[in-house]
């Protein structure tokens, strides 16, 4: 396994894996892996000829009261998983590499940011549309992984490559959980053992919800309602936003019907927690 740090080292092996005719499979994360993650790299694994993992917390789509300077940095652990999964290259590059004092240039993905993640988070997407155009860019992969836990932020990726002509194709793959259903995250090590137990009330909202669907129920109004009180009676759970929208578009519905998807975000204690899940309604 190779590890590199410079932008002109990590595209020369790029190019000249392109230039041996295999493909390249790519999973940018800001590292602190877990499972949701390693299932990630094994779909590369799995479709690819050679394995790209980036590793990079990107100051860019933190905002200035959110986490930063406490997000997770396990690089050694993070490295081990890597070279057991056969990755073949993890790309380790630092913030000054991809953003040298002249650096001033955004991202900016208009319709799909305004909502949920977008209004909680002002300035992450811009953040994140700008690494992961930069990363593409210098990987250049064939294909690229992402995980539906953040479902907006797959949307907007896969929105930007196909609005930027970037030739990689965007797979999203389904979101990994606890087995009580809780969503891996690098943020649930943030949690107390309390919080830990209080965090699986996002599973649950999203549970009961699809629920009220399968018993019949289409108005989002009272779907959207079905979340908003199982988070309600967890104390230790702050609601941010519940939403009821369709799968494609992220616009919010008001009945139930077609692809649709229910997206969650909930402060437990000091930490925001994301969750969602797709739901098909005849
Ligand atoms: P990070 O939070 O490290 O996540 C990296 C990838 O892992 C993302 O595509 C994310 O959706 C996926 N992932 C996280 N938890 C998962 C789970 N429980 N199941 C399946 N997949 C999961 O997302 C980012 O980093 C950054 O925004 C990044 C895209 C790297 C740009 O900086």
């Amino acid at each position: 396994m190779h590890t590199i740090r410079t932008i002109k080292g990590m595209v020369a092996w790029s190019r000249s894996a392109e230039r041996d005719g295999r493909s390249i499979g790519f999973v940018p994360t800001m590292g602190a892996l877990h499972e949701g993650h390693k299932s990630l790299i094994k779909s590369a694994r799995a479709a690819c000829d050679a394995v790209v993992v980036s590793i990079f917390v990107n100051p860019l789509q933190f905002g200035p009261m959110e986490d930063l300077e406490r997000y997770p940095r396990p690089l050694e652990e993070d490295m081990r998983l890597c070279r057991r999964e056969k990755v073949d290259v993890v790309f380790l590059p630092a913030v000054d590499e991809l953003y040298p004092s002249a650096f001033e240039t955004a991202v900016s993905v208009q319709r799909l940011t305004r909502r949920f993640e977008g209004i909680s988070r002002p300035g992450h997407f811009g953040g994140v549309a700008t690494v992961v155009t930069k990363l593409l860019n210098i990987v250049h992969p064939g294909k690229a992984f992402f995980g539906q836990k953040d479902y907006q932020q797959a949307a907007v990726v896969s929105r930007l490559v196909a609005d930027l002509n970037i030739c990689t194709e965007i797979i999203v793959r389904p979101t990994v959980r606890e087995p009580d259903g809780l969503a891996l995250s690098s943020r649930n090590t943030f949690l107390t053992l309390e919080e830990r137990k209080a965090a699986t009330v996002l599973y649950q909202a999203l549970a009961a919800a699809r629920d009220v669907i399968r018993d019949g129920e289409r108005s989002a109004k009272k779907i959207r309602a079905a979340m908003i009180r199982t988070i309600w009676e967890e104390p230790l759970a702050r609601l941010d936003y519940a939403a009821v929208a369709d799968a494609e578009t992220l616009e919010e519905v008001r009945s139930a019907r077609g692809r649709l998807v229910l997206l969650l975000a909930v402060w437990i204690g000091n930490t925001r927690l994301i969750d969602n899940m797709e739901l098909l309604c005849r």
